[in-house]
């Protein structure tokens, strides 16, 4: 993983992109079989990763950082091209696409309200859910190409994680030192707000992929509190050197 400066985050995005754009889509033409509820909980985490990212970018942008930026938005085109591979998805299973959903709306308001540090240690949430999500979805089914479509959304929501931990490692560098704690403390509980609300929304899909909402809440928490650590550690080591992912 990439450790000091983002020029280095901006070269892995973009082996990741030519990765991306040579192993191709996969077969959209071979139709996917999925459970009802896991379709109607994949519906709305298609609408969760959809979305043009400009608030990010634009608050990416202020930061002054050129790299950074440049990374934000190969950062953001993953996320979007997660968006495109559960459509295509939930269209091989012939189900249609939520126009919206008001977790999703209320979701979007919030981190529009935030700076850049608050909007990340949000987005930071969203990223631990994901992963812990896509590995309860790819583990439990059988279908081959939704295993592979969830696959390759968890390996990059995987490499969100220690990207947004370096800027976060700055920008807990850059509170009163008194405030650290506060700020640390704040974000385990949103990160545990965040899997609850996620364990009983999407309850049904889990049981369906034989995840308890208990380990799935379990799991989200455990891996929040291994990064809560790595946004708030001291020092001059990189955060995201600290530990792999
Ligand atoms: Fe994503
Ligand atoms: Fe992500």
């Amino acid at each position: 993983m990439p450790g000091s400066g983002f020029g280095e985050w901006v070269a892995a995005f973009e082996a990741e992109r030519e990765r991306r754009e040579w192993i191709a889509d996969p077969e959209w033409e071979h139709g996917v079989e999925l459970p009802a509820v896991v379709a109607r909980s994949l519906q709305k985490f298609q609408v969760g990763e959809n979305g043009d990212g400009a608030n990010l970018r634009a608050k990416a942008d202020l930061a002054g950082d050129a790299a950074y930026s440049a990374a934000v938005r190969l950062f953001i085109d993953e996320e979007r091209n997660h968006a495109r591979l559960l459509a295509e998805l939930l269209g091989a299973a012939g189900v249609p696409l939520l126009d919206g959903h008001w977790s999703d709306g209320v979701f979007v308001r919030v981190r529009r309200l935030l700076g850049l540090r608050t909007e990340l240690m949000v987005l930071m949430v969203a990223e631990l859910v994901a992963v812990e999500y896509y590995r309860s979805v790819r583990d439990g089914l059988a279908d081959p190409l939704a295993r592979e479509v969830t696959d390759r959304i968890l390996r990059d929501e995987q490499r969100h994680i220690p990207f947004h931990v370096q800027r976060l490692h700055q920008g807990f560098g850059e509170l009163a030192p008194s405030a650290r704690p506060f700020a640390h403390l704040g974000w385990l509980l949103l990160a545990l707000g965040g899997a609850l609300f996620v364990a009983v929304d999407h309850g049904p899909a889990l049981h369906a992929v034989r995840a308890s909402r208990g380990r799935f809440l379990l799991a989200v928490v455990r891996h929040a509190r291994a990064v809560g650590a790595r946004m708030a550690a001291r020092g001059g080591r990189t955060a995201a050197q600290a530990l792999p992912e």
